[in-house]
């Protein structure tokens, strides 16, 4: 059952071994944090679109932290960028990945232990599965017909529509994101 507490950890978990890894020189640097954005910028983008207005709903009391929690997003990606555009040569890589992980770890321990808890007390199973099906889609298409090998995905479609910053795209569905993006 895809809850949707459990999928966001585990994706707090998967972006966490990657940081350690590029910290500790553990592979290709910049592949790693690569992957860091490739995963996590979806993932914030979800939280942002249902997820967190969820939780404001369940719990107004929670709207600063949320809002908090929206500005160390856009904090992590912007950090992010820079450092896909530069290199891991450049003088200041390590420090940029460093404050990236450090920024990222608080940012993940406040939602894990201010956020996420209102979604697991206030919803009943159906609707934390509800919600997590949701944000599998949203973030890596998963709940979608396995094509072939020639047919496009919807994280493929989804990448395509960040490129061409598409308003509202964690919200479409793969045929909307098709239009969008001009592949139907
Ligand atoms: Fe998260
Ligand atoms: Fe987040």
């Amino acid at each position: 059952m895809p809850d949707i507490v459990e999928i966001i950890k585990e994706q707090h978990r998967q972006v966490e071994d990657l940081l350690a890894r590029a910290e500790k020189g553990d592979g290709d640097s910049a592949a790693l944090m690569q992957e860091v954005a490739r995963l996590l910028l979806p993932h914030s983008e979800a939280e942002e679109a249902f997820v967190y207005p969820a939780i404001r709903d369940l719990a107004a009391e929670a709207g600063d932290e949320v809002k908090d929690g929206v500005v160390e997003h856009h904090q992590v990606e912007e950090m992010l960028q820079n450092l896909l555009r530069g290199d891991a040569e450049d003088p200041g890589y390590d420090g940029t990945v460093a404050a990236i992980t450090g920024e990222l770890r608080h940012h993940v321990q406040e939602e894990e232990q201010d956020l996420l808890p209102i979604l697991a007390e206030r919803l009943d199973d159906a609707e934390r599965d509800e919600m997590g099906r949701r944000f599998l889609e949203a973030t890596t298409g998963a709940d979608l017909p396995s094509g072939g090998d020639h047919e496009t995905t919807r994280r493929e479609l989804y990448q395509k529509a960040r490129e061409q910053e598409i308003h509202g795209r964690s919200r479409m569905n793969k045929q909307e994101l098709a239009d969008a993006v001009g592949e139907s």
